[in-house]
């Protein structure tokens, strides 16, 4: 099992609600890539919106020079950026960063029309069977030059890349939940992402996902997203729940289901499908079976689902997913930075995780305690 955790712009206690926002800048960004780095985190999503927001390159390069061994897992859309100049930048930032590049490949749902792309959904996932098929000759090192002609591009002479540190080719995960993203893995992914859906339906999908990697004779791994509020006491995480909903508004949760129920994501419309759209009057009341809540889809973009309990909880939940055959997990909860390292104190110690490139095993570093430390102080 490996666990990376989040890494993005907006940050704060409640981010939700504009008065508990955070001045997320470069010193913040550090502190949070430090948390992720120092502890036993595989690497960080780098998301990033199609419309606004800032860049995942820029921010993934800066704390590339202050981190020593997480992962960068950076959002790319395709129909944003030619394959030829992903290509460049992907052996670029390899290269500089020792091999910590993953790419995740997302088609996107909503803002690209304001950046003049106006592919309706199969189109973009077309598209992006082009798109990899061009990117994967250029960064593979094979021969060249690259004639590609397609419905989406036409790249003439295209120039093979001197190869990246991770061969053949910084891994390539592929995010989405319809039959087009599942195939657009299953042809072309390393990885392929979606957002948690309840544990069976989930445990089908990935199913069902194997199936048609298998169809074009592939295996390929699979990561999923989800929340997750560890605290020492189930009280005490249904508290922070609470909490969460008395700095909402049904005012806000509307505009944001209105914006996200006009989109195009089937995984999105997975996530409305789990609530009614209304805040509850009891946060326990969108606890579907124990430890899961369901009210995260209220109140931002993405999975719904939030695993809520203490670490052993979360734990045992977390790998039930893994048995049902999630190998990666993507969690966040905010304020970023605390919540990663509480998460990587309480929780990751509890989970089977595949040795961490550069990190001693949580077992040892548990056992550097704060008294072994003090050993000998004050003896002279
Ligand atoms: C793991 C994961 C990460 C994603 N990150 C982003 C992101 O950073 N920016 C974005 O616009 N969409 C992101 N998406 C959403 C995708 O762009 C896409 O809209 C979504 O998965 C819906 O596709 P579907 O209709 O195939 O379900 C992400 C999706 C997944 C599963």
């Amino acid at each position: 099992m490996e666990v990376y955790w989040y890494v993005f712009y907006v940050d704060g206690q409640y981010p939700w609600n504009a008065g508990k926002t955070r001045h997320v800048d470069r010193r913040y960004l550090k502190a949070l890539g430090s948390a992720i780095d120092a502890s036993g985190f595989h690497g960080a999503l780098v998301a990033t919106g199609a419309g606004g927001g800032w860049d995942p390159w820029a921010i993934s390069s800066t704390l590339a020079a202050h981190t020593e061994r997480m992962r960068f897992l950076i959002a790319v859309h395709p129909s944003l950026l030619s394959p030829t100049l992903l290509a460049k930048q992907a052996v670029t930032f390899d290269h500089l960063s020792g091999g910590r590049l993953d790419i995740n490949i997302v088609n996107g749902h909503a803002g690209l029309g304001a950046a003049g792309v106006h592919l309706a959904h199969d189109d973009r996932y077309a598209h992006g069977d082009e798109y990899l098929e061009v990117y994967r000759r250029i960064v593979g090192g094979g021969p060249g030059p690259i004639d590609f002609k397609g419905k989406h591009l036409d790249i003439r002479g295209g120039q093979p890349l001197d190869a990246a540190i991770q061969s053949p080719h910084p891994p390539i995960w592929v995010g989405g939940s319809s039959d087009v993203a599942m195939d657009l893995a299953a042809k072309h992914g390393d990885v392929y992402a979606s957002w948690a859906e309840p544990l069976e339906k989930h445990a089908a999908h990935i199913a069902a996902f194997r199936e048609r990697a298998a169809g074009y004779g592939r295996e390929v791994e699979t990561a999923m997203t989800i929340h997750v509020v560890v605290r020492d006491t189930e009280e005490q995480a249904w508290a922070e729940i609470d909490s969460m909903l008395k700095h909402a508004d049904q005012g806000s949760v509307d505009a944001l289901q209105r914006g996200l129920r006009a989109g195009q994501s089937v995984g999105q419309q997975r996530a409305l499908s789990l609530h009614s759209g209304q805040l509850p009057r009891h946060a326990r009341d969108l606890e579907i079976s124990p430890n899961v809540w369901t009210g995260y889809g209220l109140l931002r973009i993405g999975s719904s689902i939030t695993l809520v309990g203490t670490p052993r909880q979360v734990a045992d939940r977390l790998i039930e997913y893994h048995k049902a055959g999630v190998d990666k997990f993507i969690l966040s909860h905010h304020p970023l930075p605390e919540e990663a390292m509480r998460v990587a104190d309480d929780l990751l110690p509890l989970l089977p995780l595949s040795p961490v490139p550069g990190q001693r095993e949580p077992a040892q570093r548990k056992a550097r305690t704060f008294n072994n430390q003090l050993n000998g102080v004050g003896a002279k």
